[in-house]
């Protein structure tokens, strides 16, 4: 029900020029995934609000490709890390965070959600320019 709330309001969210950012999964015309999220704030965070697979095309990799994608993105845009609150008996979402290698902590203000925060690991390396830092993501290609 909440994947399929998320996907029916994936659009509106995509067509707001302010609004976080969404990415949608497409099979066979129709929309069976989407993940809505900030790219990075000023603090360097990106973050997570929601994501959803149509009940009948879960458990295929979709959600993790697009939760992969969005760390891409995100690395891509500069942010050092991307955190997301999970209900502590959600354990689709704590799966799927645990196989990225996402670590959490429980949240302290609310004992029902854990925070994931996936870090995003700086590097030093030099090119024509001289030293400069360039940000890898540990848990997936970029
Ligand atoms: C959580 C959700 C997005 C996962 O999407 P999905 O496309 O089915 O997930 P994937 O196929 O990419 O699975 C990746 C990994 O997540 C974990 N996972 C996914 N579904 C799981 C389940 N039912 N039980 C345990 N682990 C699960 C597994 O580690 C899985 O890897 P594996 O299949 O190799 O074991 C989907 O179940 C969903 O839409 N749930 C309802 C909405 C929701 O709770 N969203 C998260 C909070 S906003």
């Amino acid at each position: 029900m909440r994947a399929q709330m998320v996907i029916r309001e994936a659009p509106d969210h995509f067509d707001k020029r302010d609004g976080p950012d969404c990415l949608l999964a497409i099979q066979d015309a129709a929309i069976v995934g989407a993940i809505v999220y900030d790219l990075c704030d000023d603090d360097g965070f990106g973050h997570v609000h929601s994501l959803g697979v149509a009940l009948d095309r879960r458990r295929i990799g979709i959600g993790i490709d697009l939760k992969q994608q969005v760390l891409d993105n995100c690395t891509a845009a500069g942010a050092t890390a991307v955190w997301s609150e999970v209900d502590r008996n959600n354990v689709k979402m704590q799966g799927l965070n645990e196989k990225l290698g996402i670590s959490y902590t429980p949240n302290p203000l609310d004992g029902k959600f854990f925070y994931y925060t996936a870090r995003l690991v700086a590097t030093l390396e030099e090119d024509e320019e001289g030293l400069a830092w360039t940000v890898d993501n540990p848990q997936g290609d970029i």
